[in-house]
């Protein structure tokens, strides 16, 4: 996959490129790159934002400087390249679409900032607009860095056992459900045991109580239980 992530604060990526996931995608020779808006603003001084028409707070990311940022990138060529505005009025990001966009091979995802980004980018520029959550944070950054995290330990190679992948919450192996409880030693801590299935020695009895468990929370799902 080829990752590209807009952004006025690439520095806010720094960590995130060091995780074991994502250099592990790297070395199996996906790209990930982050690039600053105001490198390529064609306005002066760095300028990438401005008022909105029709007046009220804050500023908004200007469609031009957006639209020179993906024509510095990648020219005229954009055709059949995924390109993810991060909004809070997004199509609601889940496992499903994670799995949808790890499957892609270019991959963009715009971080907007101030009051968000000029509406024709969202009509012109992206083919999806992608939420986190019905909550609004700062910037586009923390947005797509959930996104790209979800998206990158999908692809071959990023974790260490490959298996971890497929049971997961969420995954067509659990039905969708969210997995199962996990232990680990000691087996009794302050007077709370593990379930005994789980030394029981008996695999199909495990499988079982797993697949039970996983039911049971998706039935719960929402409440916290
Ligand atoms: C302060 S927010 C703008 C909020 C906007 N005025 C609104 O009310 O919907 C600035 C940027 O953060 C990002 N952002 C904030 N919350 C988000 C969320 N829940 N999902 C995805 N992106 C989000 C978007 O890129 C957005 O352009």
């Amino acid at each position: 996959m080829r990752l590209d992530i807009f952004t006025l604060f690439p520095q806010w990526f720094e960590w995130f490129e060091t995780q074991r996931h994502v250099r592990n995608v790297v070395a199996a020779g996906s790209q990930v790159r982050f690039l600053d808006y105001r490198e390529t603003t064609p306005l002066g001084a760095g300028q990438v934002d401005d008022s909105p028409y029709g007046g009220g707070a804050g500023m908004v990311m200007r469609v031009d400087v957006i639209d020179a940022a993906l024509q510095a990138a990648y020219g005229d060529a954009r055709g059949g390249r995924r390109i993810v505005l991060l909004t809070p009025s997004g199509r609601m990001f889940d496992d499903e679409l994670a799995t949808e966009l790890a499957a892609e091979p270019d991959l963009t995802l715009l971080s907007g900032r101030y009051e968000g980004v000029d509406e024709r980018v969202r009509d012109h520029l992206v083919t999806d607009s992608v939420s986190i959550g019905r909550y609004v944070l700062a910037g586009g950054e923390l947005a797509a860095m959930v996104v790209a995290d979800a998206v990158l330990r999908k692809l071959p190679g990023a974790l260490g056992h490959a298996e971890s992948a497929l049971e997961e919450s969420f995954s067509s192996a659990l039905d969708g459900h969210p997995e199962y409880p996990h232990y680990t030693r000691p087996p009794t801590y302050r007077g709370w045991s593990i379930p005994e299935v789980l030394v029981s020695g008996d695999h199909e009895r495990v499988r079982q109580w797993r697949r039970e468990r996983s039911r049971e929370r998706g039935a719960g799902e929402g409440t916290g239980a």
